[in-house]
């Protein structure tokens, strides 16, 4: 957000040179926000020249920074971690930092309500869905999308491609009547079954999928269409990395500690007629209403992370949007999957190539007792967290969408080097 400070020495109004209409201080870019908030003033003791940079879409600075191939929390735009720092004494002459700030303030409501816009914006995002800021991870939605959702006694239906998916199924079975309509888990979750085949429950609720899974490197390139209409995603680690037709899903939540922000902040985009039937039981901090009706603001959120997630998004936009973005993943991921495969077997892939993840590359070495050689190795070269998860050993790159060309380039490069070592 380009905002510009005006007005006289001790109040000021924020204005937005750059923006459209849908200007974060146009109300009715965002209805729910709009019986709310009004332009508004801020005093302060004296006039700020604090400068307000806009992100620019830039080549990230890597100087002295390592490649972080974590699979979360992970690499964020070095840009926007700039941005956060340069802002983080004192936000936009507000004389306060987000830390600080109170979650009821004018300057935090603009600060989620831009968040907001934006990432409407991105995903193109319906009216007729809500867009939530909570907190707990994508491992408390496991919980709250069957007390929202569903009555004790309904149906449901999982699909589960790896391990997350599976957590999701556990932990739905305390609240409703789940079944596992297909698992990779025989096939050591490296496949995504055809859609035809599927069994779903004629009397099921949703399906749920998790749209990438993680720590196998299994993702959906397209989408199971339900047999009552609502499709449950979680999107905790491809959310922002391509478009996505929200208009498919009844739900999306992911965590944004991947591709979106720091830890701390989990996002559901929920279409606004599934909300307000939670079971009696339901927490409070778990009632999508409570939280739809508060527009996320029911009690104390994650403010930096949502401040950081805004950040990200307004970056994400600058970039020309998500097909911009998916663009650039797909190039780093071919890049990455074309050397595991052009390497004559001696680093592999087990993940069936149709739904090869664009995010989380899993690969093993022929010679496995080089795994740790390679990964010691590659940390020496500033290249760390390439270990892979404890449950499947082997390798994980995490190339989201913060990972530059230039530290997949680096990684193929090592590899090839490794490989012409040890081969
Ligand atoms: C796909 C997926 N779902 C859910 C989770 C759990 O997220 P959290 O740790 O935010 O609860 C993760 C974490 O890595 C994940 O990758």
């Amino acid at each position: 957000m380009a905002t510009k400070l005006a007005s006289s020495s001790n109040s000021i109004l924020l204005q937005n040179p750059n923006r459209k209409p849908n200007s974060i201080f146009n109300t009715a870019a965002v209805p729910h926000f709009s019986a709310k908030i009004k332009p508004f003033s801020i005093r302060c003791a004296a006039t700020s020249t604090t400068p307000v940079t806009p992100i620019q879409a830039q080549t990230p600075d890597t100087d002295g920074r390592v490649f972080n191939f974590a699979a979360g929390p992970a690499t964020l735009p070095a840009h926007v971690i700039k941005k956060a720092q340069g802002e983080l004494y004192d936000w936009h002459g507000s004389g306060m930092s987000v830390m600080e700030m109170s979650h009821r303030g004018k300057e935090f409501l603009s600060i989620i309500q831009k968040a907001e816009s934006d990432l409407r914006a991105l995903l193109n995002i319906p009216e007729d869905y809500a867009v939530l800021f909570l907190q707990g991870g994508a491992t408390t939605q496991f919980a709250a999308i069957p007390l929202n959702l569903c009555e004790r006694d309904d149906s449901v239906d999982y699909l589960v491609t790896g391990s997350w998916g599976d957590k999701a199924f556990k932990e739905a079975q305390k609240f409703c009547k789940p079944k596992v309509i297909w698992s990779g888990k025989s096939e050591k979750y490296t496949k995504i079954p055809s859609f035809h085949g599927l069994e779903q429950s004629p009397d099921a609720k949703y399906l749920h999928i998790c749209a990438n899974e993680t720590i196998h490197g299994v993702e959906f390139k397209d989408y199971p269409t339900p047999k009552n209409g609502l499709l449950i995603a979680d999107m905790s680690s491809n959310f922002c990395s391509k478009p996505v037709d929200v208009t498919k899903f009844g739900l999306i939540y992911a965590g944004a500690q991947k591709n979106v922000g720091p830890s701390g902040v989990t996002i559901v985009i929920v279409r606004k007629d599934l909300i307000g039937n939670a079971q009696g039981i339901t927490p409070v901090m778990l009632d999508y209403k409570i939280h739809a009706d508060n527009n996320s603001l029911y009690n104390t959120p994650p403010c930096f992370c949502i401040y950081m997630c805004g950040l990200v998004f307004e970056d994400l936009l600058a970039q020309g949007g998500l097909e911009e973005v998916e663009k650039k993943n797909k190039k780093k991921a071919d890049l990455l999957y074309n050397a595991i495969d052009e390497s004559n077997g001696f680093f592999r892939c087990p993940v069936e190539k149709s739904v090869r993840s664009l995010m989380n590359v899993p690969f093993t070495l022929e010679k496995s007792d080089l795994e740790t050689e390679f990964i010691k190795e590659a940390a020496k070269e500033k290249m760390v967290a390439l270990k892979g998860h404890r449950s499947v050993g082997g390798m994980r790159a995490s190339i989201y969408n913060a990972m530059p060309l230039a530290g997949v380039e680096q990684l193929v490069a090592f590899m090839k080097d490794f490989q012409a070592r040890h081969a």
